[in-house]
């Protein structure tokens, strides 16, 4: 189905399962361990034995030998495969560093063997018996040392944000220049880890040429693209399997060294291996969200209003990596005539930097929200007022290009009103609550919504039942809750008569989970689909009626009614189509906007900060599941909070690697950390998306956070920190007398 008019009205507007809060159907098998993750699958392959992977000890250099003699005899090893065995593998879709293969290392614990043995603990023991003789290079770790040499680079993040090396709207510099008032700042964002709840894992069995991997992965048709071509096999050959997916926040948008070297080893072994990545690796092996050094400059009149704006941004990265694209919603959120954006990238040896969770808008509005904040208060301004002031219902660098729908304003106004802003003071460091200083902080919310063609297929059978099946992956998202949703609505029965299957590489290629395009494509996908088997259920049961409904359990036109499930009774009656996509992303600019909302708590003494309230107000088109839409969201806030007061790669800028490799030192948000969360989802529908009228909400959930908390802190205690995170050492020095 192409969809490239704007969406009228659809059978998903009936809004009968659409639109509900429901349970997650997956919800039972998690909470009583029964939706096995991918360590978890050990009844897929018969006789699994497990795969330890060993990471190299150096951050740049070559392996010169590898002694592995003693590993060999060790008590149940089985095999061992080292990197010197064979030459180096091919690279997969979208990244930088090699996973396996060859004796160059371009990184800190890029995989240098795996040992196969009958249990875990064999294989870990055995593998502390091999000796690496190394000979070392100098590497360059240092991002800040780094920097003045970075070169500027186009770049896109693959989620939906870039540009070129410098993007130019009129004449930034004289504007800036005449500006009354400005502001002239410099951010920093430190590495973060993914850190999701299941480390990478991967069970790999071949049978002759044919090779399956049950995987923790969330795009599964890149991912087997990926592995046919590391591994130099065809496409047709490659089986990927990932039902449950224990969060991926980007680390599992490609496949990664667990997939490819099990697949090396159950070769080696010939038999099935299981091999899960050890948390220590998930920091250095994996790919992380890069550092970035953010300048900022903001010029504006005394009327409030922007005049120039410059964003630009530097970050590292191993040679053929990315830049983190932390310029992007600066190009589109707020107006003004004079703007400049720009994207460096500086050499670095230190693990691959790639997408985390909205990579890109996420650092950079953690950046470009305190600027925003520092210049309302330069004019005077009520720093939500500064923001609607600059509202624009068109592309800034391309004006005869609108907003499909855009509703940042209410999201401010409404958040303001729920939020009790009226009670901040303006001034910093005047409220008190025994020994705490407490402020608010605001920051709008930003993140494109992303068009992707995504298939399905659907199947009805002769008791009625509706079984769903595309390799769209749920990541701990609720797909297949939002998916069977969508298949009830379209189909008119219940959601128990709804059968979903994920994740699986034999099912039709779907958008996959990434850039918040999950839901708005994968259920526009089924939708697709479903349409093709209505068609189909009403010309087996003899319907020619333009005004044909589907509704509890019944095709009914004019005065004839049948049941549906007659439509299978002579045989399952099965559709396949997916969703594309004209231009219309391309006319009108699509993104969904919030308002964030935070008041914290700073101890005077100690300078420890509680976040005390947070409050999201979204603008993300229809909401699919206000539950699980939810849920996304009250996650998101929670990483946006672990991003702006604790989450910090710690860089060994002597040997190269990310030293709080464990979830005891890179620390995130508990539930203690966590305090009242309220989301409030504007009721809007954009007929530009899909036929879902959908757009991506989990990550507009994360986009803002930071800034808002970093303002809530500048509220409570005077002190402005524009290097994150903002951990006590850096405010203590400059409380407020305590009293
Ligand atoms: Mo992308 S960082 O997996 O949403």
């Amino acid at each position: 189905m192409k969809f490239d008019t704007p969406a009228t009205t659809n059978p998903i507007d009936q809004l009968k399962v659409v639109g509900k809060p429901l349970d997650r159907i997956d919800g039972k098998f998690k909470t009583t361990g029964t939706a096995p993750y991918a360590y978890e699958r050990h009844d897929v392959a018969p006789n699994q034995a497990y795969g330890f992977v060993v990471g190299a000890g150096i951050a740049k250099g070559r392996i010169t030998a590898m002694h592995i003699d003693e590993a060999k005899r060790a008590p149940g090893v089985l095999a061992i495969v080292t990197t010197l065995d064979m030459p180096r593998l091919g690279r997969g879709t979208m990244n930088a560093a090699y996973l396996f293969g060859g004796a160059e290392v371009q990184h800190y614990h890029q995989a240098t063997a795996v040992v196969v043995a009958e249990t875990f603990e064999q294989a870990r023991a055995a593998s502390f018996l091999i000796r690496v003789d190394y000979a070392p290079e100098a590497g360059k770790f240092d991002l800040a040392k780094e920097a003045p040499s970075a070169e500027p680079v186009a770049s896109d993040s693959g989620e939906g944000s870039g540009g070129g090396p410098e993007d130019r709207v009129g004449d930034f510099e004289g504007a800036f220049a005449a500006a009354p008032i400005k502001l002239d700042e410099t951010y920093t964002t430190p590495d973060e880890s993914h850190a999701a709840m299941e480390p990478h894992a991967t069970v790999a069995a071949w049978n002759g040429d044919k090779l399956t991997l049950w995987t923790s992965n969330q795009m599964i048709a890149w991912g087997r693209g990926s592995v046919a071509k590391i591994l130099g096999i065809p496409a047709e050959k490659v089986r990927l399997d990932s039902p449950y997916v224990g969060g991926g926040f980007g680390g599992k948008l490609f496949v990664r060294a667990d997939a490819v070297i099990a697949a090396v080893a159950a070769k080696a072994a010939g038999r099935p291996v299981k091999v899960g990545l050890t948390r220590p690796l998930i920091a250095n092996n994996t790919t992380h969200r890069p550092a970035t050094i953010q300048r900022i400059r903001i010029g504006a009149g005394t009327d409030g209003r922007i005049t120039a704006i410059a964003h630009e941004s530097t970050s590292g990265n191993l040679p053929d990596g990315k830049p983190e694209t932390a310029v992007d919603q600066t190009k589109l959120i707020y107006a003004g005539a004079n703007r400049l954006t720009s994207l460096k990238l500086a050499h670095l040896d230190l693990p691959e930097g790639n997408a985390m969770r909205a990579p890109g808008e996420a650092p950079g509005m953690m950046a470009l929200e305190i600027a925003i904040d520092e210049m309302a208060e330069k004019l005077g301004l009520d720093p939500v007022e500064f923001r609607i002031r600059n509202d624009t219902q068109v592309d800034p660098e391309k004006p005869e290009r609108p907003f499909s729908h855009r509703n940042l304003v209410g999201c401010l106004q409404l958040g303001a009103e729920r939020f009790g802003w009226s009670k901040r003071s303006a001034r910093p460091g005047q409220a008190r609550d025994g020994k705490w200083l407490v402020g608010m902080g605001v920051a709008a919310g930003f993140r494109n919504n992303l068009l992707a063609e995504s298939g399905a297929r659907v199947r009805l059978d002769g008791r009625g039942v509706v079984t769903v099946e595309t390799d769209m992956t749920d990541i701990g998202t609720g797909s297949y809750t939002i998916i069977a949703q969508t298949a009830a609505e379209m189909m008119g029965v219940g959601i128990d008569q709804v059968v979903v299957r994920l994740g699986d590489s034999d099912f039709p290629a779907s958008a996959g989970s990434g850039g918040q395009w999950g839901a708005n494509n994968a259920t526009a996908g089924v939708y697709a689909a479903c349409m093709k088997l209505r068609e189909a259920v009403a010309q087996k049961l003899g319907f020619n009626s333009t005004d044909i409904v589907f509704a509890d359990g019944e095709v009914r036109a004019g005065n004839r009614s049948a049941r549906l499930a007659e439509a299978a009774s002579a045989g399952d009656l099965t559709a396949e189509d997916k969703i594309e996509y004209g231009e219309l992303a391309e006319k009108q600019q699509q993104s969904t906007f919030a308002g964030h909302f935070v008041e914290v708590g700073v101890d005077s003494y100690t300078g420890e900060v509680r976040v005390r309230r947070m409050l999201a107000v979204c603008a993300a088109g229809r909401i699919l599941n206000p539950k699980s839409a939810r849920s996304q969201v009250i996650g998101a806030m929670t990483m946006g909070v672990g991003g702006a007061l604790m989450e910090d790669l710690a860089v060994d800028t002597r040997r190269g690697f990310f030293v709080n490799h464990d979830l005891a030192a890179y620390e995130v948000p508990v539930h203690a950390d966590i305090p009242h969360q309220e989301v409030i989802f504007l009721d809007e529908t954009d007929a530009m998306s899909s036929p879902m009228k959908a757009k991506g909400v989990g990550e507009l959930g994360l986009c803002g956070v930071g800034a808002a908390v970093a303002n809530a802190v500048y509220n409570a205690t005077g002190i402005r920190i524009r290097d994150y995170p903002i951990t006590l050492d850096k405010l203590i020095g400059q409380l407020p007398e305590a009293a």
